[in-house]
């Protein structure tokens, strides 16, 4: 094992690790004179960079130009031809990389030993002929170029397979997470004007079936859009079925060639659609596009996990979220190695189901969420010492800042204070990683993401857009575009203006919080709108506001996250009730439910606190600023000059 003895303690007092040279010197980055001079290069001729990282790619035809800039749309690549599902089958196959496992997937159900029932190996080649045999099925079903297809489905290679196949026909995919509600997949289906889903009968979660077909039939009961549904057959819990509109996945393969050749689509052809939460009303979908998104996320996976051709990838993540997209299946699979994917919860059977992944496979590479982090951590040591990490080369977090004893614990007890961690700072909307240690180049300092990914001009400026100085608080902004940044809000350009590139004139404004020291290190604080993250998971108060007055009894919600240990940040709800009845603690548990029935369970409030009035301005504004003092502190202490009704606060205090 190599020493810890690559730690220093800065001037500043923070920790820094270095480093270890072994790792260095196999690393595809393997100095801060590479970063500082790439960085300065992408940043002083983006073109001729990013042409030049592209060329690792396959193109069905050469781009005319690297970049069209007409502030806030960018077209990369323009005039080029490609296929994002080319370049993670054929493309790896033709480098000879045609037996190598592509994906290896282990599904929840255990035996008595804890083993897992199944394990699914599919090669580059066979990956290809399963998704080639997919793509002409949705073929014959009519789909095809341009139709949005919407995925709710258990986290099996059936979810990878049928994402490849629409982006290999250009049929843009909207995953739904499978934790979502009726309502939310009928909301998405609608926004999209999706006529195609595709789902399974049900998905195993901590040893339950998740009925994901019924929630698709509650959805389809809710418009009236979708044609055709594909059902892959999972867990042979029992359905309900539409002869007309449903078909199996069984079916739909049947007999169908195992070849198809990809679409030549235009660089800026839609790849995917994907819901997320903003701060006002309904969840919006994030547009990308091919070619961007293709070279932007094959190359921050390949230098910022470091992927070497028989690395064991593992992203935890769901694919539901953007990191499974960019990191589970475009970004490991352009890069030909094995990702793994794991069905299930991270409890079942017992605390250790990753460590014995990861001890199983020999994962190289592992990447999850502070959440889980601090969930382990919890759980103690004990459950990872059961295991041999010792195959473990990296380890990366994304999400949401990862606190430093969370950092701490996850060098040492789980890199066993050898690997380097990566955390990642980005965004659905990013596509790929924007700030982050590269891990061959970048000391790092526990809670701080570091320094802009190449390419990446990051800066933290004020309101008005002023730079700050050196450890001054401000808002994260982008000042250029980057290859895996969102097209825009399908079918809201205005929202797109709006939302990303007005508060701050002339610049990407990400919606968080942050820093730069002096080594210019980024520390993000977290959303400075009303975006909260649970367990690094993204919902907005409104939409939650939204189901809680959607509730007969309600008349005024508001809602706001507060610190939470385990879960980063956690929901609480203020809630006026409408008539004379008392509320009571049932009418509490109702309200939550309620929420989780609505949205999803990941939406739940964790607390519900009745009140007379809300404090709001004088202008009607509610003023979450006090709730929020409230939640955290137990008491208001700032200003409340500009409040309209003083003895709400009084009221609220008693609470
Ligand atoms: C928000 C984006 C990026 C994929 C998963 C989340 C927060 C993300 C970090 C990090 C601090 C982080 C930000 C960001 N966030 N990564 N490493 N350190 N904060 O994607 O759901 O679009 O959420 O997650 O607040 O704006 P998302």
């Amino acid at each position: 094992m190599v020493p810890a003895g690559n730690i220093d303690t800065g001037d500043d007092g923070n920790q820094k690790f270095t480093p270890d040279a072994e790792f260095s010197a196999q690393a595809h980055l393997k100095s801060q004179e590479d970063y500082e001079t790439l960085y300065k290069r992408s940043i002083d001729d983006p073109e001729a960079f990013w042409s030049e990282v592209a060329a690792d790619c396959h193109f069905f035809k050469k781009w005319d130009r690297v970049l069209q800039w007409n502030s806030p749309f960018a077209k990369w690549f323009v005039g080029a031809e490609t296929n994002v599902s080319y370049n993670c089958l054929e493309h790896q196959i033709n480098q000879g990389r045609g037996d190598h496992t592509a994906i290896l997937w282990e599904g929840e159900p255990t035996n008595q030993d804890g083993s897992p029932k199944e394990v699914v190996q599919l090669s580059y080649k066979t990956l290809l002929a399963e998704v080639c045999k997919f793509a002409n099925g949705l073929k014959k079903l009519g789909i095809s170029r341009g139709d949005r297809v919407t995925l709710y489905m258990p986290m099996i290679p059936e979810l990878a397979i049928a994402m490849l196949a629409c982006a290999r026909i250009g049929a843009p995919h909207s995953v739904i997470f499978g934790g979502f509600s009726a309502q939310a997949i009928a909301d998405r289906l609608q926004d999209a004007d999706s006529h195609y889903v595709i789902t399974a009968d049900g998905g195993w979660r901590r040893n339950k079936v998740v009925p994901l077909k019924s929630n698709v039939d509650e959805a389809c009961g809710m418009t009236k859009l979708v044609k055709k549904v594909v059902v892959y057959k999972r867990c042979g819990n029992d359905i309900d079925w539409n002869d007309e509109r449903d078909v199996w996945w069984d079916e739909v393969v049947k007999g169908m060639p195992d070849t198809c050749d990809a679409e030549h689509l235009d660089a800026e052809h839609m790849l995917f659609l994907l819901y997320t939460s903003g701060s006002t009303g309904k969840p919006k979908g994030i547009l990308h596009t091919t070619a961007g998104y293709m070279v932007y996320t094959a190359y921050t996976a390949k230098l910022i996990f470091d992927l070497q051709p028989d690395d064991i990838y593992w992203c935890t993540a769901d694919i539901g979220w953007i990191t499974g997209h960019s990191y589970i299946v475009y970004g490991p699979l352009q890069n030909g190695v094995t990702t793994v994917m794991y069905e299930g919860a991270p409890n079942e059977p017992e605390w250790d189901r990753f460590w014995a992944i990861c001890e199983r496979y020999g994962v190289t590479k592992f990447y999850t969420a502070p959440t889980a982090i601090r969930a382990f951590m919890k759980q103690g040591p004990e459950w990872p010492a059961k295991h041999n990490l010792s195959k473990l080369k990296l380890l990366g977090s994304v999400g949401e800042p990862i606190n430093p004893a969370a950092w701490h614990w996850y060098h040492e007890h789980i890199g066993q204070q050898r690997c380097p961690i990566v955390d990642t700072w980005w965004q659905t909307e990013t596509g790929g990683v924007l700030i982050t240690p590269l891990p061959g180049v970048t000391p790092t300092k526990p809670g701080s993401a570091t320094r802009a990914f190449l390419g990446i001009d990051a800066a933290i400026v004020d309101k008005d857009g002023n730079a700050l100085e050196p450890n001054e608080n401000g808002l994260l902004v982008i000042r250029k575009p980057w290859p895996g940044m969102l097209r825009g809000i399908y079918g809201d350009e205005a929202r797109f203006r709006k939302q990303y590139w007005s508060e701050i004139e002339g610049v990407y404004f990400t919606g968080d919080g942050a820093r730069c020291d002096e080594d210019g290190y980024f520390w993000i604080t977290g959303r400075v709108d009303d975006v909260i993250k649970v367990s690094g998971h993204r919902l907005g108060t409104a939409e939650i506001e939204s189901s809680l007055v959607s509730h007969p009894k309600v008349a005024e919600a508001a809602v706001i996250g507060f610190p939470d240990e385990m879960t980063g940040e956690a929901i609480a709800a203020f809630v006026t009730i409408k008539g004379s009845d008392k509320p009571d603690s049932n009418l509490k548990d109702e309200l939550r439910k309620h929420v989780a029935t609505t949205l999803g369970a990941i939406a739940r409030p964790k607390d519900v606190r009745f009140t007379d009035a809300l404090p709001k301005t004088r202008s009607g504004k509610i003023m979450r600023r006090l709730l929020r003092e409230l939640a955290t502190k137990g008491r208001v202490e700032g200003d409340v000059t500009t409040l309209e009704d003083f003895t709400t606060i009084a009221q609220l205090h008693k609470e």
